[in-house]
């Protein structure tokens, strides 16, 4: 995978494909590998490009100071300027999503669509920030393992998670393989953040939202209530899938990706 240097940082990425530029941010604590079938599938007719965010992945992380969800859509788009992939179509899922709100407030001109996935709007809850901090300490003490492990029965449905031993190792490895101090900065990045919803709006590009039927952390009716907000946008809910949607219902998510994209995008 190719790399290249933002502000001295090392930021390693996964790129598929020619024509309009699809930028596929991951969640949290997941790297750009939960994309590998969308990078696969659209790269027909779009240039894929999959980074690693600072510190998750092959990325290095920033050095010796916490990032913010502003932040890191500023270092993307010294990335996308960079690999000069702008104007662009963002898709995010979950923490990539909050970093897409961050990123269409700063740079709305360099975006011609966006795609929500598993995400939401607003802001953590107080009982939501006092989770983030108990995550936190978990992450202090014990390192990627815990962390990984509370994160499973979210990330799939308990039928996956019964039936699909594969997928089942897959997303461990990966959330296992996030290191704890990127852990640690990115649940307080979470924390800290913005609350959204009245910027939806005054979305002006055409937006598709993208929900598993049984994603527990940003649940169908979260995705509904933006899909009424965001003038341009379109709701797909995606069955059989719990918040990792791209890596549980791959075919699905990338039917609704193409659909929209060749629908919405001239
Ligand atoms: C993610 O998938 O990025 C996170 O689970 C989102 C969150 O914890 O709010």
């Amino acid at each position: 995978m190719p790399n290249i240097t933002i502000n001295n940082q090392k930021i390693n990425y996964n790129e598929k494909g020619r024509g309009l530029p699809l930028v596929l941010i991951h969640g949290f604590p997941l790297d750009n590998r939960i994309w590998d079938s969308q990078l696969a599938a659209l790269s027909d007719k779009y240039r894929v490009i999959a980074p690693d965010l600072p510190g998750f992945g092959q990325s290095q992380p920033p050095p010796k100071s916490p990032f913010t969800l502003e932040s890191l859509a500023d270092t993307l788009h010294a990335f996308l300027t960079q690999v000069k992939a702008t104007p662009c179509i963002l898709a995010g899922l979950s923490m990539g999503g909050y970093m897409s709100f961050a990123y269409e407030r700063k740079f709305p001109t360099t975006l011609k669509a966006l795609i929500l996935v598993d995400t939401k709007a607003e802001a953590d809850t107080p009982e939501g920030k006092a989770g983030r901090n108990k995550m936190i300490e978990t992450a202090r003490t014990g390192g990627s393992k815990p962390i990984a492990a509370t994160m499973l029965p979210k990330m799939i449905t308990s039928d996956s998670q019964q039936n699909r031993p594969q997928l089942v190792q897959q997303v461990n490895a990966i959330m296992e393989a996030c290191p704890p101090q990127t852990i640690e900065y990115a649940l307080a990045a979470m924390r800290d953040r913005s609350d959204y919803r009245d910027c939806l709006p005054s979305i002006a590009v055409p937006t598709l939202i993208i929900v598993g039927d049984n994603d527990p952390i940003t649940p169908p009716a979260v995705a509904e209530s933006m899909h009424k907000a965001i003038p341009h946008s379109k709701l797909n809910i995606i069955k059989g899938a719990a918040h990792l949607s791209t890596m549980e219902q791959p075919e699905q998510v990338n039917q609704a990706m193409r659909q929209f994209l060749s629908s919405m995008i001239k």
